[in-house]
């Protein structure tokens, strides 16, 4: 059963485990992913809308690719189901834009929504976070209308702090956010186990 509880990683890009699914690091290779599902309206619904071909292009090679080395254990990882290793979209733990806050966030492909997979490996990636960057606090953020995503956060233990805007055009087109933060000791007290 040793595979249920897998052991810690130094950098969640390094394979973050949980029963199902596993991380990886993003590579050159993985644009077509990410333009399938950042032209998805399904996906990006709630995130602004659809994004080119070039903008998914300048996200991977800025957002994704640099920020690794410039920001060791944070980034946006590929998300693989550990049976099959089919990518099933992203699972992130990295800056809000032009924000110090580190949040949790998740993209999904449509035909693998509504099997757990976005809750558990967030749940995986807050205790690694809290544990091995011991951070103190973590947060995410969700448009006001997107409910399977608030719904998600709060079964991952986060609480709703209220909306909140950011400056960075990355967010322009979302005037506010609803705001979820929960502090590493309140988080780790309710989530004692390995449950994830
Ligand atoms: C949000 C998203 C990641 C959810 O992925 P998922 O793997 O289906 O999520 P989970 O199965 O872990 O949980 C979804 C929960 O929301 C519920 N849900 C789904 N649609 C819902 C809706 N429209 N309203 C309320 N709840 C909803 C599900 O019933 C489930 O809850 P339950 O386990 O209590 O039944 C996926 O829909 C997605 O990728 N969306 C597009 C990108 C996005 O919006 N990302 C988040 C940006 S903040």
């Amino acid at each position: 059963m040793g595979h249920l509880n897998p052991p810690p990683v130094r950098d969640a890009g390094d394979g973050l485990a949980t029963a199902r699914l596993r991380l990886r690091r993003f590579m050159l290779d993985d644009l077509s992913l990410l333009v399938e599902l950042n032209a998805d309206e399904r996906v990006m619904r709630h995130l602004g809308g659809v994004q080119t071909q070039e903008q998914t292009r300048a996200l991977l090679d800025n957002r994704i690719l640099a920020y690794y080395a410039a920001n060791p254990g944070l980034g946006i990882w590929a998300t693989m189901l550990r049976g099959s290793g089919e990518c099933i979209g992203f699972h992130m733990l990295n800056n809000i834009q032009g924000e110090s806050l580190i949040q949790v966030g998740y993209r999904l492909l449509p035909r693998y929504w509504g099997q757990g997979y976005a809750t558990e490996m967030s749940i995986a990636l807050l205790r690694y976070g809290y544990t091995q960057l011991v951070l103190s606090s973590l947060c995410a953020i969700a448009e006001p209308a997107n409910d399977a995503s608030r719904h998600v956060l709060l079964k991952s233990g986060l609480h709703e702090r209220g909306e909140r805007s950011f400056p960075h055009p990355a967010y322009a087109k979302v005037p506010a956010f609803v705001y979820f933060e929960r502090a590493a000791q309140d988080w780790l007290n309710e989530h004692p186990g390995t449950e994830s």
